[in-house]
């Protein structure tokens, strides 16, 4: 197999889509590998996921510096550290600055629990009952300075059934974000490579 992808993934909570992403890398012929868990909580559950997998981790919590730059720069420096050819965001809940996501531009991919550019921002399952949506879903894509902005990568879409609940719902999304959040790395490992191999 060709150079996997080093990845660096991102977390603030429970963690189910980077044990998503833990149980692709495990696979014998999955594009790539995690290098580093950082979370912005200290008491994120996904840091246990991560520990219990053998991952480096690391916590950079927000709240311990004076200013977002000041946060950015220490998770730059840990990043750096790691050198990840891509940064996947798993449920991370702090807005990267402009400079941040320039400095990362096209390799920082997140996932958002809807099918994009509709319902940007939180609370997307309970929004599309609200707006009686028929359709729902979610989108892997690309992470620029504007929220949940950037190109799609890839998407799934799920039906809204009459009588769900935001739980319901959310429970039915959340198994399509498993799904595709490693296919997209997928995706984009096999890319890399196919570039790799065409510049040389
Ligand atoms: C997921 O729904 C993801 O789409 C959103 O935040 C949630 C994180 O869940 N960005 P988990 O921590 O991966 O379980």
């Amino acid at each position: 197999m060709t150079r996997r992808l080093k990845l660096a993934v991102l977390i603030s909570g429970r963690g189910s889509n980077l044990q998503a992403l833990i149980d692709a890398c495990a696979l014998p012929d999955f594009p790539a590998v995690i290098d580093l868990v950082v979370s912005n909580e200290p008491q994120a559950a996904g840091l246990d996921r991560a520990r219990e997998a053998g991952l480096d981790t690391a916590v950079i919590n927000h709240r311990t510096f004076s200013s977002r730059a000041a946060f950015e720069q220490a998770l730059d420096a840990r990043l750096l550290d790691s050198g990840p050819d891509l940064i996947c965001l798993a449920g991370f809940m702090r807005i990267l600055g402009a400079d941040f996501v320039r400095r990362w531009e096209r390799r920082i991919i997140n996932i958002h629990p809807s099918l994009l550019p509709a319902l940007k921002g939180l609370d997307t399952h309970a929004r599309a009952l609200e707006a009686g949506l028929r359709e729902h879903g979610c989108t892997v894509h690309y992470v620029t300075a504007e929220l949940d902005d950037g190109p799609a990568i890839l998407q799934a879409k799920v039906p809204v059934l009459p009588d769900d609940t935001v739980e319901s719902l959310a429970a039915r999304v959340l198994a399509e974000e498993h799904r595709i959040y490693p296919e997209a790395v997928r995706q984009l490992a096999e890319a890399a490579a196919v570039s790799r191999t065409t510049c040389q």
